[in-house]
């Protein structure tokens, strides 16, 4: 069973300028962060050093009341953490092997592997993309096919580093249609964006990054409309 994840002290040095230096931030299981702040703010730096994909200057990590230096946790971010870079990358083949990719990697055998595919490629309505090459899609058919081949490998945490920028209204509100369906599947989602008010409705928690530290921001105690079984867009709330 998955448990929160904590850090502490977080810093993070570029030559003589103090990016980060971030007291304590947890994340906690089932719940949806998202992350603002300006261009260059370090909203990425910040989410490749919980990923454990870059190492910071200093960070303590805790998890189960154990404490480690990042250093020591790093392999546990990985397996725990999947991060989604904005612009994700493609492998050269088709959207199948590009889904089934994670789990060939895994003990799982062949045919239960395929099984799991089909069934994550039409839970992401995106079965009708099986055969196509990944490198060829548009911005927002890459998204979700990366939503989908981290769905399929289960992590405790999603990290998702700006999911919908750069994408016209229907792939904004697709990709956004699929983040709102795996937190009501119970997925940890942090999602760093700059659009705050298309978030809104599934966000726990929203934190601003400013001068290296987080800043908590007061959503007020609007209900989270996922819970719902109906999937409510900013687009549908606005009657456009
Ligand atoms: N390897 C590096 N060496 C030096 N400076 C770096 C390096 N990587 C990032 N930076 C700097 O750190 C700062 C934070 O970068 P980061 O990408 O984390 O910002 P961000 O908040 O994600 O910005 P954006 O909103 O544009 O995505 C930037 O000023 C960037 O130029
Ligand atoms: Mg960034």
């Amino acid at each position: 069973m998955q448990g929160s994840v904590r850090f502490d002290n977080v810093e993070k040095v570029y030559g003589d300028r103090v990016l980060l230096s971030i007291d304590t931030f947890t994340v906690n299981p089932g719940q949806c962060i998202l992350i603002s702040g300006d261009n260059g703010s370090g909203k990425t730096t910040l989410l490749k050093i919980m990923s454990g994909l870059l190492k910071p200057e200093k960070a303590t990590v805790t998890k189960n009341d154990v404490s480690l230096p990042w250093v020591k946790a790093k392999s546990m971010l990985q397996s725990e953490m999947v991060y989604l870079h904005q612009t994700p990358y493609m492998f050269d083949t088709s959207v199948f092997n590009n889904v089934a990719y994670g789990l060939r990697a895994t003990k799982v055998p062949k045919a239960q592997v395929e099984e799991k595919v089909w069934q994550c490629l039409r839970w992401a309505r995106l079965d009708h993309l099986t055969p196509r090459n990944a490198k060829l899609l548009s911005g927002g058919e890459r998204q979700r096919v990366a939503l989908t081949r981290a769905r399929i490998v289960n992590p405790s945490f999603l990290i998702l580093d700006e999911p919908t920028a750069n994408m016209d209204r229907g792939s904004r509100h697709q990709t956004y249609e699929l983040i709102q369906r795996l937190q009501s599947e119970g997925m940890s989602i942090v999602i760093s964006s700059h659009d705050v008010e298309f978030f809104a409705n599934i966000i726990d928690f929203h934190y601003f990054l400013e001068a290296g530290n987080l800043r908590k921001i007061d959503i007020g105690t609007k209900q989270r409309k996922h819970k719902s079984s109906a999937v409510v867009t900013p687009f549908q709330r606005k009657g456009r």
